[in-house]
């Protein structure tokens, strides 16, 4: 085993990690700024030589941050990460480094372990993105510089409307904090946590919050985040069909308020690996819990042509339906290229043939991956059990806020609080609609629809 050392470098709060990108000379070694121990030296002290030698920097070299075993084709190295809390020079990157800068409080608290390849992968995704000249990157990387999670970065990218990469902009905050009114102590649950970001409000204004999500992988993220920002919130991993078991395993007897924000987040989307998405490629999978289910290339594999055109109608929508049906049935599909690629040959518009002609125009897959996802997980299912139980979750008085994306969803909460007279006190005929100044600032506001209703 070598033993590496790597640098940690500081900057308000947050790390700095780095490695060299594959194909370079030490390619897969944690070792910019940083490298191997020689003999006689402790990590620090080789952590100054290195840094000295390749950069040129003097740096004061303190605690060791975090050690991981990571193993590679060409053997196994123990990193060590030492946190460099000062140095002079400039820092300079390569383009083939690739770098995040991740919370400081994160890495310190952050006992890596060989098991512990999340964070190793994490900081894998996030390359450094090459600069692109163009106009209509084609490449993830070059679309999502925020990524790195530079505030910089971050600012502009919601300056220009959209929602920075690994973030999600929570949907109708000021309709869903009045529709909630939740006073200091009430307690809501937010079936769907996400980034937190409904949540994260609720908490501001007193409340105690029991934040749902079947991802567990979002949902670890969620925790740390709020946490950093003083939310102290009961966040469990769990299906919110399943609501008013983990009430009852919680002691509660009903809620003041309870919102579900339905669909997918942003991080969800915007994470290649999680295969939701025709706009980075990942491998064709959908699952918002990955511990569970079968992916969207198992279903499609496993489902008759009839039964695939039969779910992209009812789920998507989809007018050609049966056509894409024909073209995906019997393929092994493995990643979500491969998918976008199949519907639109089925729809005429294979080998690069659909060009957007503006930023509103839709890519032809968009209802199959919505359709695909939805019968993936069960989430016309999920609903109806959190519509059934919605009278027994919230307190007579208890206030509920539901934010819908698409018909689908739209019909099944409209026909449940049609369903329940009496247990509500008024039900609105029409959901309210996102301001147009929040469509121009979040354009995954435009399909929202919040519907309010009051516990009789
Ligand atoms: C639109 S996001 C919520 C965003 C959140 N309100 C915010 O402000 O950050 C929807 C979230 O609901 C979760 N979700 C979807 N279906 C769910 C279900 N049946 N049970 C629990 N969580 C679910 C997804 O994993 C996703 O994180």
């Amino acid at each position: 085993m070598i033993p590496v050392c790597a640098a940690v470098i500081l900057k308000s709060g947050k790390v700095l990690l780095v490695r060299r990108g594959p194909g370079r000379k030490h390619a897969g070694l944690w070792e910019f700024p940083g490298g191997r121990i020689e003999a006689g030296e402790t990590p620090s002290s080789a952590l100054v030589r290195e840094l000295r030698e390749e950069l040129g920097i003097e740096a004061v070299v303190g605690a060791e941050a975090a050690r991981a075993r990571h193993v590679y084709d060409f053997g196994e190295i123990e990193l060590i990460a030492m946190l460099v809390s000062k140095y002079s020079g400039e820092l300079k990157l390569t383009d083939h480094d690739q770098l995040a800068w991740v919370e400081a409080r994160l890495l310190l608290e952050y006992d890596l372990t060989p098991a512990d390849i999340p964070i190793a992968k994490t900081i894998a995704a996030h390359k450094r993105r090459s600069r692109y000249k163009g106009t209509h990157p084609r490449e993830f990387g070059d679309k999502y510089k925020e990524l790195g999670a530079d505030p910089d970065a971050m600012a502009k990218a919601k300056a220009r409307g959209s929602t920075p990469a690994g973030a999600h902009l929570p949907v109708m905050l000021k309709e869903i904090l009045e529709a909630l009114a939740p006073l200091p102590g009430a307690t809501i649950l937010d079936c769907t946590l996400g980034w937190g970001g409904h949540t994260l409000e609720l908490a501001r204004r007193g409340a105690k919050v029991i934040g749902l999500d079947r991802d567990g992988e979002e949902l670890e993220r969620t925790r740390e985040r709020l946490r950093s920002a003083g939310a102290d919130i009961v966040a469990r991993q769990s299906n919110y069909a399943e609501a008013r078991l983990v009430l009852s395993e919680l002691r509660i007897n009903g809620v003041d308020g309870l919102l579900a924000d339905l669909g997918v987040s942003s991080m969800q989307l915007d994470r290649p690996e999680r295969g939701m998405s025709f706009k980075n490629d990942g491998p064709l999978d959908m699952r918002m819990d990955r511990s569970k289910g079968k992916t969207a290339a198992e279903w499609l594999a496993d489902a008759s042509e009839p039964e695939i055109a039969a779910a992209l109608e009812r789920y998507g929508n989809e007018p050609d339906a049966k056509k894409i049906a024909a073209e995906l049935f019997g393929r092994a599909l493995k990643s979500t290229a491969d998918l976008a690629e199949a519907v639109a040959v089925a729809k005429g518009l294979g080998g690069g043939k659909f060009r957007k002609k503006d930023a509103f125009a839709a890519h032809p897959a968009t209802r199959v991956f919505q359709a695909l996802r939805i019968i993936v997980n069960s989430e016309h299912e999920a609903l109806a059990q959190l519509l059934r139980d919605l009278p027994l979750l919230v307190k007579p008085g208890g206030r509920v806020a539901l934010l819908t994306f698409h018909s689908g969803e739209e019909a099944l909460v409209a026909e449940a609080l049609r369903a329940q007279t009496g247990m509500w006190l008024s039900v609105p005929g029409a959901p309210l609609k996102a301001s147009p100044e929040e469509v121009r600032e979040n354009p995954r506001a435009r399909s929202a629809r919040l519907w309010r209703v009051v516990r009789a």
